[in-house]
């Protein structure tokens, strides 16, 4: 497995790889990686002839009063991870490559990035947005996994693949979860034993929601209901149900919604999501 620091490095290591007619899948993170970092390069891997992997925790997508210093560093475990699954090559950018003092150039994504997450973090997703980007030309893949557990996420780099035509066929995985339903984030390291069981309220309320849904119940303020009753010992920063590609809020479901949350426990601020089509009746 190789490793890379730069942009040049990485690039004409990808380069070369297509040129000989190999395809490229790229899994993109912020390291500390966990089970649901691994089905992303699992499926990078058995999906593409070469995989590439990259760690970077990116300061922009970070408020000053954000985590950006405590979150999770654990560079060797996640290695050893990347090299067990067969991917074959890392790049781990450095900062001061990646945003010299007077850089200045941003991708912003408007309407899909504002709601959700966009509101409560409103300096998220021009971070992200353009980091991928960055990333993207630095990796050159064919394919880029992406998890659904950030589904705004997804929505946002699909919209701005398409609007900046950058022609790479972004794959969306499913959430993996704890046993108790908790989905697997780096953030969850934060939890003390007792903030831990608290945690299970996001799942839990979206299962109560999955079921509702799936019986036929279609009245929203019923159904946030619902959610807010299992959302009673954590404090909620947003419980919503949207379209799952416009990321809008919705009146009725006639089409895919998201029903989506974030919370904090404790300082520990989460997110969790449901993907349900009304068309099929089935929930993710
Ligand atoms: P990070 O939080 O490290 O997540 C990297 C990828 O792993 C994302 O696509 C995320 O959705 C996916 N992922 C995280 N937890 C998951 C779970 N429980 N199940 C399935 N997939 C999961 O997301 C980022 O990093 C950054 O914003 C990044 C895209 C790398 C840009 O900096």
């Amino acid at each position: 497995m190789k490793i890379f620091h730069t942009p040049e490095g990485i690039r004409r290591w990808s380069l070369s790889h297509r040129c000989a007619g190999r395809t490229v899948g790229f899994v993109p993170t912020m390291g500390a990686l966990h089970a649901g970092h691994a089905s992303l390069m699992r499926a990078a891997v058995a999906q593409n002839d070469v995989a590439v992997l990259s760690i970077y925790v990116n300061p922009t997508q970070f408020a000053p009063h954000e985590d950006f210093d405590k979150y999770p560093r654990t560079w060797e475990a996640d290695l050893a991870l990347a090299e067990e699954i067969g991917i074959r090559a890392v790049y781990a950018p450095r900062d001061p490559d990646l945003y010299p003092k007077d850089f200045s150039t941003w991708v912003i994504v408007e309407k899909v990035s504002e709601g959700l997450c966009g509101r409560s973090r409103p300096h998220f997703f021009r971070g992200v947005a353009t980091i991928v980007t960055k990333l993207f030309h630095a990796v050159l893949p064919h394919r880029a996994y992406f998890g659904r557990k950030d589904a705004q996420q997804c929505a946002v780099i699909r919209r701005m693949v398409r609007d900046l035509d950058m022609g790479i066929e972004i794959v969306e995985m499913p959430i993996v979860r704890e046993s108790d339903g908790l989905a697997l984030s780096s953030r969850n390291q934060y939890l003390n034993p007792e903030e831990r069981i608290r945690a299970r309220a996001l799942s839990r309320g979206l299962f109560s929601v999955r079921d509702a849904l799936t019986a036929g119940e279609r009245d929203l303020t019923t159904l946030r209901e619902i959610m807010l009753d299992a959302l009673k010992d954590v404090r909620i920063d947003y419980v919503e149900f949207v379209d799952a590609e416009t990321i809008e809020p919705i009146t009725e479901i006639q089409k895919p919604i998201l029903v989506a949350v974030a919370a904090y426990v404790g300082d520990t601020r989460l997110i969790d999501n449901l993907a349900y089509d009304p068309i099929t009746n089935t929930a993710q």
